[in-house]
């Protein structure tokens, strides 16, 4: 099977430089307990599938990705390759999240490597929407 993935030049993969962008709006998500909550209304950038945001901050202790899959489900994952810790993004047309760096490790939606030299899964968080909320559960 031949592996779809993300256009990408030489330098942003050696230097690891991810396509997905941080979440601009920095009011447009809380953190609250364990969860981290998205007012889906002000994070356009979640309303298409195959789009993903990512969700980085000094309140958090893991980088985040958030993604508007392919299947029109949302899914959010620890972003951290396991191989060498890079960020990862959603790959377009098709249902998974590819590593931004050379070695491009691949991933489905629940985690599990299906290329690449990561040995361990992505870790999966538990989502819930509705209302205009993406709900994300770090536990
Ligand atoms: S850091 Fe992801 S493949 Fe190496």
């Amino acid at each position: 099977m031949t592996q779809k993935g993300i256009k990408r030049n030489i330098l942003q993969r050696v230097f690891g430089i991810p396509s997905t962008a941080i979440i601009d709006d920095s009011s447009a998500w809380s953190v609250e307990g364990n969860t981290i909550v998205v007012d889906l209304d002000r994070v356009p950038q979640l309303g298409e599938p195959g789009s993903g945001v990512r969700i980085e901050s000094r309140e958090l202790s893991e980088r985040i990705l958030v993604i508007h899959g392919n299947d029109d489900a949302f899914h959010a994952f620890r972003n951290r390759c396991g191989h060498g810790g890079r960020r990862l993004d959603p790959v377009p047309d098709d249902t998974t999240i590819q590593c931004c760096s050379i070695g491009k490790t691949t991933c489905d939606y629940t985690g599990r490597v299906l290329s690449g030299p990561a040995k361990s899964p992505v870790v999966v968080y538990r989502v819930e929407s509705g209302s205009g909320k993406l709900v994300t559960y770090l536990d």
